[in-house]
């Protein structure tokens, strides 16, 4: 059986095999799920949009309060040293940062500071498998439970666990987040929704995290004429769509084509949806696999 994650890990400046890596029981990111973490696909052994991934580090880091461990050409150094000791070309890297382990439990920053904890390893990517992109996957919505700094990727994740959890169990790929009547993204995506030929996208705000891809989302959808609308999309508008969409890294563009047990618009994936999935992968094959 091929291992989800690639030896060696990094743990605090060593690489050592993910059987040796150790932390306290008093790290932070386990006693109160204080720290950050970040997705990035990697495809021919080169990682996709790092400079940006790294950069929303950075500002989630900033916006808990904690000083990046590393530097931008640290990181750098060890996904590369992560990715090339990792069989496979395709990867997900994941990096993690917590506030790190002090003596005690208080929930106040440790003062004076301890040192943070930085995790980082490779695994497969996981891609969708063409059948099921073929028919497009099922969705529910769910009230989105969430706290007010959705913005910020950090590792608390418990209602986007449970509301994933939720769709599981009905049998569903992803669940939909509505608050105050408008949605915002899914349990761990963005979603970007279709009406009369135009592309209609939430906009960032606090109560959505800034996807990488939907970033590229926007960008293709601008440099080649789609029709784009950014603003807060209303449940009724979502339920009246014509196409539905999640992205993130390692889902890439994948039509969610039942919503709640009815169709969502034709009820398969739609025209839209379908050239910008085929636009994301000529992006991505010319960015990252020429040569
Ligand atoms: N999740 N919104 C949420 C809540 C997410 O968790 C994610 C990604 C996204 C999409 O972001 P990006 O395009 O940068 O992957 C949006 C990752 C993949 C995860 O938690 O595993």
């Amino acid at each position: 059986m091929t291992p989800y994650v690639a030896d060696p890990v990094y743990l605090n400046g060593q690489y050592l095999p993910l059987a040796d890596a150790g932390i306290s029981p008093l790290d932070r990111g386990f006693l109160y799920g204080d720290g950050v973490y970040e997705v990035i696909p990697v495809y021919s052994r080169q990682a996709f949009r790092i400079d940006e991934h790294l950069q929303r580090l950075q500002a989630t880091l900033a916006g808990i309060h904690m000083t990046n461990p590393l530097a931008v050409d640290d990181w750098k150094t060890v996904i590369f040293k992560l990715i090339n000791a990792a069989p496979w070309d395709d990867q997900s890297i994941y990096l993690q940062v917590t506030r790190g382990a002090d003596n005690k439990r208080d929930h106040a920053f440790p003062s004076p500071p301890v040192a943070p904890t930085a995790f980082a390893f490779a695994s497969p990517l996981v891609t969708t498998p063409a059948e099921t992109r073929a028919t497009g996957v099922a969705a529910i919505t769910v009230p989105d439970l969430r706290w007010g700094r959705c913005d910020l990727k950090v590792i608390s994740l418990l209602a986007n666990v449970l509301a994933r959890q939720q769709a599981v169990e009905a049998g569903c790929a992803e669940a939909l987040l509505i608050r105050d009547g408008l949605l915002k993204e899914g349990a761990a995506s963005n979603i970007f929704v279709v009406k009369d030929g135009v592309l209609l996208a939430p906009p960032k705000t606090q109560l959505m995290l800034p996807g990488i891809t939907y970033d590229v989302i926007l960008e293709l959808a601008e440099s080649r004429g789609q029709p784009l609308e950014i603003r807060e999309i209303a449940e009724t508008e979502l339920r009246a769509a014509d196409e539905v969409w999640m992205t993130s890294s390692t889902k890439e563009v994948l039509a969610i084509t039942t919503l709640d047990g009815q169709p969502v618009g034709s009820g398969r994936p739609g025209p839209v949806g379908e050239r910008m999935w085929q636009w994301y992968q000529d992006f991505k094959n010319t960015v990252m696999r020429k040569g």
